[in-house]
């Protein structure tokens, strides 16, 4: 068991992960990582230089450039930046790139936290396998569209019909079907279909596992 209380929190785009993540670390005092940042900065660095999030040498040489502490550029959050992060994901050195940071924040929580809470897509299976929880969240593929676009409009950013749901599904696909790290949940992991419930009704749930974890 790792020192500080390690929570990992997994799941597809738009299961609310980040939502329960933010408010689970609010609630319990804890730092909290949300590591798809990191890979959107590596997708966002890529294409504010005009270059392909496919292109490797470039992808990699981002990644490994990375200054984790200033993850506020708003446009970190767009579509574009989302869909840029799935693709170079997907490359194993990508990954490998970002992997320490993860794992130190999970060993030494900033800030002097008592644990910390990591959401992402492969916390509980290759960053922090000894998590002492894992939540693997996930909601049906329609209600997430319908989250997304809320969240979208919320922001005032365009929607376009019927793309939304598209871009989920296309991402969701490459998330799942990566050779290194895919989306997958752990074996040990606890399952919370948020399907027709509330940001308040999956909080009380995933406490209640917490809890049953010797929180
Ligand atoms: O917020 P949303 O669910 O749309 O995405 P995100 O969590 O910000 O992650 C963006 C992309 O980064 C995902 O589609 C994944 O391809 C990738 N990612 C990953 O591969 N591993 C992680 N631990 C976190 C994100």
């Amino acid at each position: 068991m790792p020192p500080f209380f390690v929570i990992a929190i997994d799941g597809p785009t738009a299961s609310g992960k980040g939502t329960l993540a933010r408010r689970l670390a609010r609630h319990l005092g804890f730092a909290h990582l949300d590591s798809g940042l990191l890979y959107r900065a590596v997708g966002l660095a890529l294409l504010k230089r005009g270059q392909e999030p496919a292109d490797k040498m470039a992808a990699v040489a981002a990644a490994q450039a990375l200054d984790p502490s200033g993850l506020s550029d708003p446009a970190l959050r767009s579509e574009e930046t989302g869909k840029a992060a799935s693709v170079v994901a997907a490359l194993p050195e990508v990954r490998a790139a970002l992997l320490d940071f993860q794992r130190r924040f999970a060993a030494t929580p900033p800030g002097g936290a008592p644990g910390a809470v990591l959401d992402g897509r492969d916390i509980g299976t290759v960053v922090c396998p000894d998590a002492n929880a894992k939540i693997f969240l996930d909601a049906g593929v329609e209600e997430r569209a319908a989250r997304r676009e809320k969240e979208l409009r919320e922001r005032g950013a365009p929607i376009i019909e019927g793309a939304v749901l598209r871009d989920l599904q296309e991402r969701d696909a490459r998330d799942r079907n990566r050779a290194v790290a895919p989306l997958v949940r752990a074996g040990d992991a606890y399952v919370l279909d948020t399907t027709g419930m509330d940001a308040e009704q999956a909080f009380s749930k995933a406490l209640a596992y917490l809890r049953s974890r010797g929180l």
